[in-house]
């Protein structure tokens, strides 16, 4: 009996000591950094991670940083320690975030920017996104296709200039929209400097970095909230009727148009909006949103997490083009989005089972 509980202890240390110190046997494998947990769009893609991983053979873990690039430097320090192969990183700030993948890429481990890209720093391995100039594409379209009659007053918002896919959705509804200023359609009611480059069909990042300077809502729905109540403070009655609202996102849409909807000068407005939150599409079926870009996350986690155990397997991610960060050519993965109003609502987040008919009210 003895002999047989010491063969056992001797059994369990065994196992304690392999799997405690074998290299592949580090506590994380894949280490996931969102920018933070205060908006509705990250929290939907920890849920698709969390669900994606469910059955996994491979360790991860998920940190948020809170809007705050320290913080995020700090969380990857974590994961690193905790031994992780790859990290799959959406930075707060796409500069700021270099010094943290440096550290990683130091430690050998694999860098795959999610969605949002780290920028001038050569410690990015792979970016896997959306086509963010076809969302702001998307969001001019629409505001072209559902005004009437000429010098509709349009309102500019666009999100933070530390983020790169600001500039990209920016200069998506600008390639669509500057033709529309320019051919009288609309007139720029709240920025004296795209005023400035109206007619410019292609605007560069600095003169974009100028525009966003006084459009930016820096993805906060209260300062775009803010920025709203300003603009609308100081338009003129030509500036207001029936107008057009640019907005970057969801929750940035849903604060704009909640202050629009309260003056009593504006008799309309139609206003975009991407990420299909929860809450915008309740805004849509409501009519309060007019549309949002549907970003699957579902295929943003199934890509990222492809190509991390693709890096775990020891082959080479699959990639379909790249994308320049300022100081090298970062191989990517791209996928594309669908314009939701009202019409396909229900079609595109109900009846493709991304969304529960029940979360909502008021769906036909
Ligand atoms: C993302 C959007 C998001 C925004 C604010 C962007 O980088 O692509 O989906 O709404 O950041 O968090």
């Amino acid at each position: 009996m003895k002999k047989l509980i010491s063969t056992l202890l001797l059994a369990i240390l065994t196992v304690f000591i392999v799997t405690g110190c074998s290299g592949g046997g580090s506590e994380v494998s894949v280490g996931i950094v969102l920018p933070t947990k205060d908006e509705p769009r990250w929290v939907q893609d920890e849920a698709r991670f969390k669900a994606a991983l469910e059955d996994s053979e491979y360790t991860t873990e998920i940190l948020f940083s809170q809007g705050s690039s320290a913080k995020e430097k700090e969380n990857v320090e974590t994961l690193i320690s905790k031994g992780i192969d790859v990290l799959i990183i959406a930075p707060h700030d796409g500069a700021a975030a270099g010094s943290a993948v440096e550290a990683a890429k130091k430690e050998g481990i694999k860098v795959i920017s999610y969605d949002r890209l780290i920028t001038d720093t050569d410690a990015v391995d792979y970016y896997v996104t959306f086509d963010s100039i076809a969302v702001g594409q998307a969001q001019g379209q629409y505001l072209i296709d559902n005004v009437q009659g000429s010098n509709v007053p349009l309102y500019l918002y666009a999100g933070a200039a530390s983020d790169n896919n600001a500039f990209l959705f920016f200069e998506g509804a600008w390639n669509v929209l500057q033709p529309k200023i320019a051919d009288g359609t609309f007139v720029i009611a709240n920025s004296s400097e795209a005023d400035a480059l109206k007619d410019k069909a292609t605007l560069t990042r600095d003169e974009m970095g100028k525009i966003l300077g006084q459009v930016t809502t820096n993805w906060d729905p209260n300062e775009a909230k803010n920025k709203a109540q300003t603009n609308l403070t100081a338009a003129g009655a030509d500036l207001k009727g029936d107008v057009a609202i640019l907005a970057p996102n969801d929750g940035t849409a849903r604060s704009i148009a909640d202050v629009f909807a309260t003056d009593g000068a504006i008799s309309s407005y139609v206003v975009s909006g991407q990420d299909a939150e929860k809450a915008s599409i309740q805004y849509i079926i409501d009519g309060k949103q007019s549309m949002t870009v549907f970003k699957d996350v579902r295929t943003l986690v199934k890509d990222a997490m492809g190509m991390a155990i693709d890096i775990l397997d020891g082959k080479t991610p699959q990639t379909t083009g790249s994308y320049n960060n300022g100081t090298i050519d970062v191989n990517a993965k791209q996928t594309d989005v669908i314009v939701v109003n009202q019409e396909n609502v229900k079609q595109e987040l109900i009846d493709s089972g991304y969304y529960e008919a029940g979360d909502f009210t008021g769906l036909e």
